[in-house]
């Protein structure tokens, strides 16, 4: 206390704590209003980047606008997270008239994509892209990705299989198969709900049940098979094959895992 009091009364304190304080103002505005401007500007230019690519690939079928026509429907409140979905699993730009879209090759670049899904979301509200906490499967435990398996079999293996491995639906549709999806894409569909498949609001299943549905097809598509299901029709050398390799690579990632585990406690 002493000595603030003393340095409180000394002659340069008050011209010093202006001059601390313009510095801090100062200093603060530097750095703030620069950043919030330039993300501004990065923003429509985002977005006017994505309104090009639209116009030029999608406004065929789905109008200048997003308003839809005769060729595809209308994007008015779809959200970014449809973009991302159809882009991102190269079922859009559709090539032609088909039943159903395959997911294909992707041809554009995530920036590409984020940027027509800016565009999108700008026409009407709808579901967002997702933060990566929203579904990703790291940091489950046991018992939420058990509650993911029953979440699963009461919500989507009536179209899509027990453990994901797809199914068929009337008219020579199908429920694809989820063993390739990526997890971003899984939640995208569950609030997106492409073609047949229902959509589901956060309201019926929150971000934390998507989350470990995620988790359970995760773990079911990771861990090796030996019911015999997705082994291909070669019979028991096949079989015996897979179990081989699939015993002796399992091993050898439990091997490293444990060796990187003992590294990291050193
Ligand atoms: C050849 C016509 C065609 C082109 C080109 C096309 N689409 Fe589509 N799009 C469709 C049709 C038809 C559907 C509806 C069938 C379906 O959902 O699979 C659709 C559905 C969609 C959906 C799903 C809408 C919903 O209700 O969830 C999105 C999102 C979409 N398109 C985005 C795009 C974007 C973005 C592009 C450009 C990169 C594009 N499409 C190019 C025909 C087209
Ligand atoms: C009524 C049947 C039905 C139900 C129930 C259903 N789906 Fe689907 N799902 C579909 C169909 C049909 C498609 C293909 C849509 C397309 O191709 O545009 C699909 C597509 C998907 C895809 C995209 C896969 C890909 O090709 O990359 C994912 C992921 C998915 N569903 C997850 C789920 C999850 C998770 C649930 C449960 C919460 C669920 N679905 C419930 C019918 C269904």
């Amino acid at each position: 206390m002493k000595f603030l009091t003393n340095l409180r009364r000394h002659a340069a304190a008050r011209p010093a704590l202006l001059i601390l304080a313009l510095l801090v103002v100062g200093l603060g505005y530097s750095v703030v209003s620069p950043q919030q401007s330039s993300a501004e500007t990065e923003m429509t230019q985002q977005i006017e980047e994505g309104k090009a690519l639209f116009d030029f690939t999608c406004s065929s079928c789905h109008g200048l606008g997003g308003e839809g026509t005769s060729q595809g429907p209308s994007l008015i409140g779809v959200g970014a997270a449809a973009v991302d979905f159809q882009m991102g699993t190269g079922r859009m730009p559709a090539a032609r008239e088909q039943a159903q879209l395959p997911s294909r090759k992707v041809n554009y670049s995530q920036e590409q994509i984020e940027a027509v899904a800016a565009y999108v979301a700008t026409l009407g509200a709808g579901p967002e892209i997702p933060a990566e906490s929203a579904y990703t499967p790291e940091g489950l435990t046991e018992e939420e990705i058990a509650r993911g398996g029953a979440l699963f079999r009461a919500n989507c293996s009536a179209c899509h299989g027990i453990v994901g491995g797809g199914g068929a639906m009337p008219n020579g549709k199908y429920a694809p198969s989820l063993v390739e999806t990526d997890a971003v894409h899984i939640y995208e569909a569950v609030r997106t709900g492409p073609q047949q498949m229902p959509t589901f609001s956060k309201d019926v299943m929150p971000d934390e049940s998507v989350r470990e549905i995620i988790g359970y097809l995760d773990e079911a598509h990771e861990q090796p098979n030996y019911g015999g299901l997705t082994m291909g029709d070669a019979g028991p050398v096949s079989e015996g094959f897979w179990a081989f390799i699939l015993g002796i690579g399992g091993l050898a990632i439990v091997a490293t895992w444990i060796a990187k585990k003992g590294a990291r406690a050193r």
